[in-house]
């Protein structure tokens, strides 16, 4: 139950991860927002951030897209340690980051945000509209999506579709690392289940995904690797055989936190609704002892 690196199985002994941060610290001001964590993302896997609000996921996702420069540890892509000046520079690297408020221009066609600042345009200069209305269609059909007209304004497009159109456009562009901040958290079941989707195809396309989100119901049937953030700090790293989904939901839950909280209550209120309510709550986790 620490920050620790998970003992590695590869081909090659010698194969460093695609991502690695140790031990990486980073402050603001007088804040201190992560302190000694350790994460690594590689090819085919999707390692999940969890944490509440404020725990420091932002931040840590901040760094690896090089927006964000750590203030102590390392941060390594295939071994080689980076210090990114901007997220151009992630970018040229192959991390890609969706955000979550996605930078889409809600009016303009599906394809035409699809290549937003990178469209193909012919030998003239004119834009190869039909070139990159086929491939975005031909993209998103890859990653099974099936949009009736790739002309359609983005913003008629749920926000799940467009999660997916985001995730779908990195990959395009050539992207090995996929790093998504909360893509499921604005959504509906549903919705939730369709990004779900698509972020098991992109590690199914090989690369590797880092995916932040509140939800352990969201990380744990997707992920490899799980890191716990709270307050900054890492409340532990593990990998699927290490954790069920239970204890997971456990320690995201601030569990603990809840069942002392509902023990309080029960003694101020002797048994008052909102206490027995937070007792329910505490069991349903399976955080409390009865
Ligand atoms: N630019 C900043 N300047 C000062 N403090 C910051 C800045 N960004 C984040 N913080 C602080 O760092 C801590 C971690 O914030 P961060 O945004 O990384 O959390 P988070 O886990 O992403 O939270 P949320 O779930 O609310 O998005 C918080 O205490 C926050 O107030
Ligand atoms: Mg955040």
């Amino acid at each position: 139950m620490t920050g620790a690196a998970v003992p590695r199985e590869q081909g090659s002994p010698d194969a460093a991860p695609l991502v690695r941060l140790t031990d990486v610290g980073k402050s603001y001001g007088s804040v201190i927002a992560l302190r000694g964590v350790s994460l690594e993302a590689d090819a085919g896997e999707v390692t999940c951030v969890l944490g509440d609000n404020g725990a420091g996921k932002s931040t840590l996702i901040k760094i690896i897209a090089g927006l964000h420069r750590h203030d102590s540890g390392t941060y390594e892509v295939q071994g080689e340690e980076v210090a990114f000046a901007s997220p151009r520079d992630a970018l040229t690297r192959g991390i890609a980051t969706v955000y979550q408020d996605l930078a889409v221009v809600p009016l303009m066609p599906v394809w035409r945000n699809f290549f937003l600042g990178s469209e193909k345009r012919k030998s003239f200069g004119r834009m190869d509209i039909d070139f990159m209305r086929r491939t975005t269609h031909s993209e998103l059909a890859e990653m099974g999506i099936d949009l009736r007209d790739v002309d359609q304004p983005i913003g008629t497009l749920s926000g799940g579709e467009r999660q997916c159109v985001a995730i779908a456009r990195a990959v395009h562009f050539g992207a090995r690392a996929l790093i998504l901040d909360e893509p499921t958290a604005a959504l509906g079941v549903k919705q939730a289940g369709v990004v779900l989707r698509y972020i098991v195809q992109a590690r199914e396309r090989g690369l590797a995904v880092v995916f932040i989100t509140h939800n352990p119901h969201h990380a744990y049937p997707v992920g490899d690797r799980f890191l716990i953030l709270n307050r900054g700090r890492s409340l532990g790293y593990h990998t699927k055989e290490e954790i069920t989904r239970e204890e997971l939901t456990a320690l995201m839950a601030g569990g603990a936190e809840l069942e002392q909280l509902a023990h309080e209550l029960d003694a101020a209120a002797s048994g008052g609704a909102v206490a027995k309510e937070l007792a329910r709550e505490a069991k349903d986790l399976g955080v409390a002892d009865s």
